[in-house]
């Protein structure tokens, strides 16, 4: 016998847990299946994002950026501290228990919504007249019929052609982010999100760290100004970034304690070179998950690219299976399947659900902290706008030197004829915080001059933001 539900959800994860929360707060009798397990077996949902991403980096991000201000920045302040050391297992132990009120919040969430949680490995059986058999494999086995599915099963890592993970010496973001000593050598492939990330964390902690990338332009999707500002900023502290760089071999070297690695690369100038590393962290990009879903069983249909083919409001091409987060096209980020997984709860539900994909924040945790919202600079170049552009430089703000964190500025471009906020691209002291007020002014299609008048609180990191409103009419008070 199946147990029934109104909606199954396939996978807790931002897109997943939070889909099923949603559509139980509409009333529905909602199930959600995960197989992820903690490292007693038992399970930890939050996916990808609680377990081995967005949360576990911000911990270290954090253990690392506190050792570094204590080696280097508290003796300005007056502050003696000699002698600082890192304990790492104890760093990744805060780290685990830091996931750990994630996990055990989202089954305490589960519970006082109503939504009956299974264990284990979903995967569709078949479709009958009243809804989708999916079986459930874990400690037990049992199978569930939902009148209506969401998958949301999320992504992997992608690994270097012929250089599988073995998360001793080639690590994806799951041995990034729990290596149990600093490494002499760091190598890292790739640099994006995940190398500038976890680049930071270990070199902060004392490694040498080489990032070698691919693309000849350093984070070719961010405002070229501020990607400049980014390089530099990088190379001021000593991170190591290659462009235009192709990986030729990963090799094997020594045993034991001595275990290494020689990647043997083409440099941007053709010229042949090789890097001897330590350890290995590949950060090239991640692909959609659907391994064990077994979407055959019910032709759910997928991309090339392996990604669940998904319309504008997630529906598949299936009558009531709809699918959100990484699994589908977008962004991979956790807020961007969290609102698929809530448009589409309201969809199921007869409402209209909305994701404005024009307004998804970008956040890249390093020091300086790069954000952004909307158009750059560049892209509104190729689409032949008209705009205006002002920027402030947080040299300039009371706040940040207060703070003794003067690197990086506010940039807003505004559309020339109406004034309409197009972008907005920070890099800088809390940009992550600071680019919310830019997405609020977006989604109600603010003015730069709307930001100008309002009042902001002083002496405040956010008064850059008005500033750069100010400088879009050549008015800055400050600079
Ligand atoms: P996932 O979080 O991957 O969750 C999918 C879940 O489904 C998993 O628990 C998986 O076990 C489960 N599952 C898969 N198949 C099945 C099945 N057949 N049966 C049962 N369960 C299944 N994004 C941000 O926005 N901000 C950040 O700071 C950020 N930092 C990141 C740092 C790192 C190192 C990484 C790797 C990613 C980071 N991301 C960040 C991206 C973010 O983690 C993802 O965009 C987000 O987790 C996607 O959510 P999801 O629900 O689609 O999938
Ligand atoms: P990414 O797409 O951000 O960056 C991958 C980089 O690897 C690119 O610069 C690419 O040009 C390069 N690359 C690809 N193949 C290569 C090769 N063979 N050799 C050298 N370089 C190569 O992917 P990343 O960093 O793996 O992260 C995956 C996703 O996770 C991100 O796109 C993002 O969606 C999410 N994420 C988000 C974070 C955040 O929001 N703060 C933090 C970390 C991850």
């Amino acid at each position: 016998m199946s147990k029934s539900f109104d909606v199954v959800v396939i996978g807790a994860g931002p897109g997943g847990y939070i889909a099923a929360i949603r559509a139980a707060q509409l009333g529905f009798n909602v199930a959600c299946i995960d197989a992820w397990k903690n490292a007693s077996g038992g399970p930890a949902p939050g996916g990808t994002c609680t377990n081995v991403g967005c949360i576990p980096s911000k911990a270290l991000l954090q253990s690392s950026e506190y050792f570094e201000h204590a080696k280097l920045h508290f003796s300005e302040h007056g502050i003696s501290a000699s002698n600082v050391k890192i304990d790492v297992p104890k760093m990744i132990g805060r780290k685990d228990a830091v996931v750990k009120q994630n996990n055990d919040g989202i089954l305490y969430l589960f519970k006082k919504n109503k939504v009956s949680f299974f264990h284990g490995q979903g995967s569709f059986v078949g479709a009958t007249e009243s809804g989708y058999e999916i079986k459930v494999s874990g400690a037990t086995e049992e199978t569930l019929l939902g009148k209506q599915v969401i998958v949301a099963t999320g992504s992997s890592p992608r690994a270097l052609p012929g250089v599988p993970f073995d998360e001793e010496l080639v690590l994806s973001n799951d041995g990034a982010l729990r290596m149990g000593a600093v490494p002499k050598r760091l190598g890292l492939i790739g640099s994006g999100v995940i190398g500038l990330e976890m680049g930071s964390v270990w070199r902060r902690l004392g490694a040498e760290v080489t990032i070698l990338e691919a693309l000849p332009t350093f984070l070719g999707a961010a405002d070229e100004q501020i990607a400049k500002e980014a390089k530099k900023a990088f190379d001021k502290q000593g991170l190591k970034i290659a462009l235009g760089v192709k990986v030729d071999e990963v090799k094997k070297t020594g045993r034991g304690a001595k275990a290494a690695l020689t990647i043997a690369y083409t440099d941007a100038q053709g010229a042949a070179q090789t890097l001897e590393v330590d350890k290995l962290i590949v950060s090239i990009g991640r692909v959609p998950h659907t391994a064990g879903l077994n979407a055959e069983a019910v032709g759910l249909q997928l991309d090339e690219r392996g990604a669940i083919v998904v319309d504008a409001d997630c529906k598949t091409n299936l009558p009531g299976v709809w699918a959100v987060g990484d699994v589908v096209r977008g962004p991979m980020l956790a807020h961007k399947a969290e609102e698929e997984g809530v448009a589409v709860a309201e969809r199921i539900a007869g409402q209209h659900g909305h994701v404005n994909f024009g307004t998804i924040p970008w956040v890249i945790y390093t020091s300086p902290e790069i954000a952004w919202v909307g158009r750059t600079e560049q892209q509104l170049k190729a689409d032949g706008v008209r705009y205006k552009a002002g920027t402030f430089p947080f040299l300039a703000n009371g706040r940040a030197r207060a703070l003794g964190d003067t690197t990086g500025m506010v940039k807003m471009l505004a559309d020339a004829d109406t004034d309409e906020i197009l972008g907005v691209h920070i890099i800088g002291p809390m940009a992550s915080e600071l680019i919310a007020e830019a997405v609020v002014a977006m989604e109600f299609k603010a003015s730069s001059e709307d930001i100008a008048r309002i009042c902001h609180a002083h002496p405040s990191l956010s008064e850059a933001t008005k500033e750069a409103a100010l400088a879009v009419d050549k008015r800055t008070l400050n600079f």
